[in-house]
């Protein structure tokens, strides 16, 4: 009998695993004009070089508000930790270094792996919004994992604290999370 609940209780929970996914976007309401919307008002954080700086097409984090490539060849690495020698943690440290042109720094300073690059860097809002959703690309993150990621992790904090010298993202931090929440609720459906 009790076996028979523990395997009925194991087949209802793999079924709603294999569907869990459009299910978790589409939280009731579907509202695709708004998630757009969210989605788009997002972007301007997305795309802030505060953020795209850690999340470059090719191998070098890049700096300032140009975006240019990091000085000194510093490069990903497999891991996104830097190679040759130059780790990121050599320079970075867990705080911004006082002083114009020192280094910035949070608690995780890197890029992401090479296997997975998260790529935010000239890309069009529709392909970063796939890219966000896609458990493949994203980190095999959930959409509340999603939220939780921009709401609290110290990297993309630091873009509202990002050292002497270096513009902030414009956008209020709560704002920003706001949006990435209404996107998601309303059925996270991606710019045209
Ligand atoms: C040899 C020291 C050194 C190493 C190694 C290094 N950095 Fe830097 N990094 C710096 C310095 C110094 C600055 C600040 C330059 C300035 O403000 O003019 C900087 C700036 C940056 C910025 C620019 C932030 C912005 O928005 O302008 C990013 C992003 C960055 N580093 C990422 C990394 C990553 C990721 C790694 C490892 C893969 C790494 N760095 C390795 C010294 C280093
Ligand atoms: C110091 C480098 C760094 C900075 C600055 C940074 N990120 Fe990231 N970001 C990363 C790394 C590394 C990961 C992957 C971490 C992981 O998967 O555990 C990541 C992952 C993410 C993800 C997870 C999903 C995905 O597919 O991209 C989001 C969303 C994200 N960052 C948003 C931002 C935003 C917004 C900002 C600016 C406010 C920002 N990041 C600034 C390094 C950075």
């Amino acid at each position: 009998m009790r076996a028979r609940t523990v395997l009925t209780a194991m087949v209802i929970w793999a079924a709603a695993a294999a569907f869990s996914l459009p299910a978790v976007y589409a939280q009731g309401k579907d509202n695709p004009d708004a998630a757009r919307k969210a989605f788009l008002r997002a972007c301007k954080v997305f795309m802030h070089p505060r953020c795209v700086n850690c999340h470059p097409r090719g191998d070098r984090p890049l700096q300032g508000d140009d975006s240019h490539p990091h000085s000194m060849h510093v490069v990903r690495g497999p891991e996104g930790l830097g190679k040759n020698g130059l780790l990121c943690s050599t320079c970075h440290q867990e705080e911004n270094l006082p002083g114009a042109h020192m280094p910035p720094g949070a608690l995780g300073w890197e890029l992401p792996p090479a296997n997975m690059p998260m790529v935010f860097e000239k890309i069009t809002p529709r392909v970063l919004c796939e890219h966000l959703k896609d458990p493949a690309q994203n980190g095999r993150r959930s959409p509340e994992e999603l939220i939780e990621h921009v709401n609290s992790t110290p990297i993309v904090l630091w873009g509202w604290d990002p050292g002497e010298g270096r513009t902030p993202v414009p956008v209020p931090h709560d704002e920003f999370v706001k949006d990435v929440r209404e996107w998601v609720e309303n059925g996270a459906a991606c710019p045209e």
